[in-house]
């Protein structure tokens, strides 16, 4: 499998922007302005492009839509650097990204504190100019609040342009500042963030890239980071994606699936809760029973993946095998409602492997189960023909191994065939 490093990076990071549930796209705009700065700055086209990717991930330590709010309603917050310290442990992780790694941990930092510290200039100025163009893009967003006008940005761009050079030096670098104003006089910057248009000012960046991703432990490093985003939405998801992907990759495994089915099942586990990003927080953590109102979101959740995945990875069974861990063999699951014979052998593997580590976990309205409690369950699940047999019983074959390497995989060597 040979991606396109552009096209994955442009779809996954669109899950980042579910995050703001109604204010979409933050990230977008925030990489657009700042690769546009940097083409205006004579950075170079590596660069350029390096400012669009950071500017995607910048607020990939934001998981919470509460923790989101912020980005949007205030200039700074209190605790503003929590979310850049977890993006630059994310990053740092990641092989791809982690130059990227200082520029987040820097992306609220006031460049008078910033430009007194050892550490690179380019660097100190990427970290900067992603702060510059974040801000403005809250600025951005305050004034389309204030005028209840989505379409007003011509009619304020002079007064985010004021409220900015107010911290020249202080805030933000003078040459990027200037850089900004100037910038800012063309309309055409502002209008190629306009909601109809960014998606398609982004992609123009492909014809720059030359970048391909083709091995299997390159994409496992970045869907692993995806993977600590989406868990990190509620305490009791804790490394759940991460758990899954094992489990399914060890059932695939002893089910005499090719060693990449393997990989790509356990992609899929990785990222099979993607679209829950654009679940608010508190619907994730009640302890009590759903409203339809917050029941539509869960029941979105694995729509959404399917969306982001078949464009990240097509002619794959990725997306399928991730977007279809709440179906089940009755036809009664979501959001397909699939029955027995449309649901192939991954697909019920990722649906056992989500059910069996979901019984595992702690979750709001339940504690962990052990196991003897986990067997009648899925037990029933099967006599109700919910789940599929075969995939129980290598399940049960294994089942205390299972039952650990639904908790801490680390711990334990994955068995090769
Ligand atoms: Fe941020
Ligand atoms: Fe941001
Ligand atoms: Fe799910």
């Amino acid at each position: 499998m040979e991606l396109v490093f552009h096209d994955v990076i442009c779809s996954l990071t669109a899950s980042l922007d579910f995050v703001g549930i109604s204010d979409i796209h933050h990230g977008k705009r925030v990489a657009l302005m700042a690769a546009t700065m940097a083409k205006k700055l004579q950075w170079d086209e590596d660069t350029q492009l390096n400012m669009l990717y950071a500017g995607m991930l910048h607020d990939c330590g934001i998981s919470s839509t509460e923790d989101h709010a912020h980005l949007v309603s205030e200039l700074e917050w209190d605790d503003v650097n929590l979310h850049c310290e977890l993006g630059q442990r994310y990053l740092v992780n990641c092989p791809l990204f982690s130059k990227y790694a200082l520029w987040i941990l820097h992306h609220h930092t006031h460049w008078n504190e910033l430009e007194i510290l050892d550490l690179p200039e380019q660097d100190k100025l990427a970290a900067n100019l992603i702060f510059l163009v974040d801000r403005v893009d809250f600025l951005q967003a305050e004034c389309a609040v204030v005028d209840k006008n989505v379409n007003n940005i011509l009619l304020n761009e002079s007064s985010i342009m004021t409220k900015i050079k107010t911290l020249r030096g202080t805030f933000f670098a003078p040459v990027l500042v200037d850089a900004f104003l100037e910038l800012g006089q063309q309309e055409s910057f502002w209008l190629s963030m306009d909601y109809s248009y960014i998606d398609a000012s982004v992609r123009a960046y492909e014809s720059l890239s030359k970048r391909k991703i083709a091995n299997f432990p390159t994409l496992l490093s970045i869907a692993t980071l995806f993977s600590k985003v989406i868990d990190a939405k509620s305490p009791h998801t804790k490394e759940h994606s991460k758990y899954v992907a094992q489990l399914a990759r060890f059932l695939a495994q002893k089910m005499g699936f090719s060693e990449e089915e393997q990989q790509h099942i356990e992609l899929a586990g990785m990222l099979h809760d993607l679209g829950k990003l654009r679940v608010p927080d508190y619907i994730l953590n009640k302890s009590t029973v759903l409203t339809q109102t917050e029941y539509a979101y869960i029941r979105r959740h694995s729509f959404d993946t399917m969306q982001i995945l078949k464009t990240v990875f097509p002619n794959t069974k990725i997306a399928e095998w991730a977007s279809h861990h709440h179906e089940n063999l009755t036809g009664t699951g979501y959001p397909f409602h699939l029955k027995g014979s449309e649901l192939d052998l991954g697909s019920r593997i990722m649906t056992v492997a989500d059910v069996f580590q979901a019984l595992v976990q702690k979750r709001p309205y339940r504690d962990a189960l052990q196991l003897p409690a986990i067997k009648s369950i899925m037990n029933k699940m099967i006599i109700n023909g919910e789940l599929d047999q075969n995939v129980v019983s290598v399940l049960e074959q294994h089942y205390e191994y299972c039952y650990a390497l639904a908790q801490s995989p680390e711990s334990l060597k994955i068995e090769r065939v």
